[in-house]
């Protein structure tokens, strides 16, 4: 069998995250699975960054709710690399529902709400693709 190709994700240690102290708890869970960091930048995104980062929610009610949320603060944007990297995280960050998250994930260890979970995971190749151009778009 040949080995895995090395695949990509954004993650955000999200401003919840970030001003609860979980950075160091994150970033070691994903580095002790085995995920390489890329790149790491601490920032509070515009509003314009934040419409275009969830532009495909849009049209759900809560988006304006999540895009005050995700500007409020300074979060953490990463990005990692290793095979399958995107399924690897969002199984470590666990369900998007924290409450549903199962014990020993992220979420699942961390929080309640749906919109204050922590972290954000890429959850296709396109986002991934998507998300990393809007986030760093010097990487190649
Ligand atoms: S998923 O995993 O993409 O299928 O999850 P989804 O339910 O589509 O949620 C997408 C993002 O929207 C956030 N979310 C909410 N925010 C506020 N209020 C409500 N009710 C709500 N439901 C979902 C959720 O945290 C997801 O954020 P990201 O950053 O993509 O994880």
């Amino acid at each position: 069998m040949s080995a895995p190709t090395a695949e990509r994700s954004l993650v955000l240690v999200k401003p919840d995250g970030v001003a609860r102290g979980l950075v160091g708890q994150v970033v070691a869970r994903l580095e002790a699975k085995g995920l390489r960091l890329v790149a790491a930048e601490l920032r509070t995104l515009t509003v314009e960054v934040a419409e275009e980062h969830y532009g495909e929610h849009r049209e759900r009610p809560f988006f304006g709710s999540l895009v005050e949320f995700i500007t409020s603060g300074p979060l953490l944007a990463l990005v990692v690399e290793g095979p399958r990297a995107i399924e690897a995280f969002r199984a470590l960050a666990g369900a998007t529902d924290p409450v549903k998250a199962a014990p020993g994930t992220i979420r699942g260890d961390f929080a309640l709400e749906v919109q204050n979970n922590i972290v954000h995971g890429s959850d296709s190749p396109e986002s991934a693709a998507r998300e990393i151009a809007l986030f760093f778009p010097g990487l190649g």
